[in-house]
């Protein structure tokens, strides 16, 4: 099957890889996205229409592979908690073969920038067959599964070429969280002042975008730290969990450093063995109700001679500075939005070591842009 875009056609500009490249389309692509779901003078999201009520949706699975499972994983939080409705979310390899007990009339959504995972393409007939209404969240509106979904929602990411990856990664949460903003009003959790509270947040995340990748030189140097780390831990707690994930999956995709994201909770339960000082311990703890207990499960990491490498705002970084051997300082967002800003460091830290270690950056050895087969 070939994909819908070729990366010759469409160039890399004076960009150096496509991956760079792509991390610069981040605030153009969420704000794109965004317009599609909020209108700026009610700060209101509207949706298309689904093939199911959201208000009296008794259940949502969340599926997808690699990055787009990564997605899964953060919008779980969103539906959960603001929009309060029963959610889990899948790996779609494993989610094929687990035959889970269905009661019709729940809904699956599908999230993936080719629509064309292999994997992912199974567990939607596996739900369709359980009688869940089927929805895709797709970067590539032809695609097979945008064509066997009942309703599809665009990314509007335009063509992705790197394997890793980046925009359509953002593209999907900011898709994921106006639909969480959507539910949570149609089931009466959220006010429409508090929905304008959150668009406004999620608005102003193209703006703090900008601002990130133009201040690259801290990453560049953070780069330099870790190109030499034969293992790198990321944490973080809640939404940021998932971006902890993402962090380690884009290191190790692409520097080929061994990397793992846990939750920081879980970091007594086993990776804390591990920790000495040649592992460095990336956190994701902006401000926020689980601050004091990521920067508590660091602060420990930090006494058994782990070095600290943290992301936060302004309003962490003075308590994170005791004990951390880096803080970045990214703009202070709602935590609502937080992992979609975040995201975009821990990509473009991973794109970095991999440029210092000379690794094949669009083009990691043995991965493929779409995984068509299983
Ligand atoms: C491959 C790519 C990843 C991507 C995953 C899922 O592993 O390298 O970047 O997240 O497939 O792809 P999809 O097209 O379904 O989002």
């Amino acid at each position: 099957k070939t994909t819908a875009f070729s990366g010759a056609a469409i160039g890399k500009g004076n960009y150096r890889h496509f991956m760079e490249k792509e991390l610069h389309e981040h605030p153009a692509v969420i704000g794109d996205t965004l317009r599609q779901y909020v209108d700026p003078a009610t700060r209101a999201v509207s949706r298309p229409a689904l093939p199911f009520d959201p208000a009296t949706l008794p259940r949502l699975w969340l599926s997808g592979c690699g990055s787009a499972f990564i997605v899964c994983q953060t919008a779980r939080y969103w539906f959960e908690t603001i929009a309060r409705l029963p959610c889990d979310a899948d790996v779609a390899s494993e989610l094929r073969y687990r035959d889970p007990p269905m009661t019709g009339g729940g809904a699956a959504m599908f999230v993936s920038q080719s629509g064309e995972t292999a994997d992912n393409l199974a567990a939607m007939k596996l739900l369709r067959t359980g009688g869940q209404s089927i929805v895709s969240v797709v970067n590539v509106p032809e695609s097979t599964m945008s064509r066997e979904s009942d309703a599809t929602l665009m990314t509007v990411a335009g063509p992705e070429i790197s394997v890793a990856s980046t925009k359509a990664f953002t593209a999907q949460l900011s898709v994921m969280a106006c639909l969480a903003l959507n539910f949570a009003r149609a089931r009466g959790a959220i006010d429409a002042e508090e929905e304008a509270r959150l668009t406004t947040a999620l608005l102003e995340v193209p703006e703090h975008a900008a601002r990130l990748l133009d201040a690259s030189a801290e990453i560049e140097a953070l780069a330099e730290d870790i190109k030499g780390a034969r293992d790198v831990l990321y944490l973080g707690r809640g939404s940021m969990f998932p971006i902890a994930l993402e962090g380690a999956l884009k290191l190790k995709e692409l520097s080929y450093i061994h990397a793992e994201g846990y939750a920081a909770g879980e970091m007594k339960h086993g990776p804390i063995a591990l920790i000495d000082d040649s592992v460095p311990v990336i956190s994701l703890c902006p401000s926020g109700p689980l601050f004091e207990k990521t920067a508590s499960n660091l602060q420990e990491a930090a006494a058994r001679g782990g070095r600290i490498i943290a992301f936060t705002d302004e309003d962490g970084a003075q308590a994170l500075r005791r004990f951390a051997s880096r803080v970045v300082v990214l703009p202070k967002v709602d935590p609502f939005v937080a992992p979609i800003l975040h995201a975009i460091p821990v990509q473009m830290l991973a794109y970095h070591v991999a440029v210092l270690k000379g690794t094949d950056v669009d083009q990691p050895r043995n991965l493929a842009k779409a995984v068509t087969v299983e």
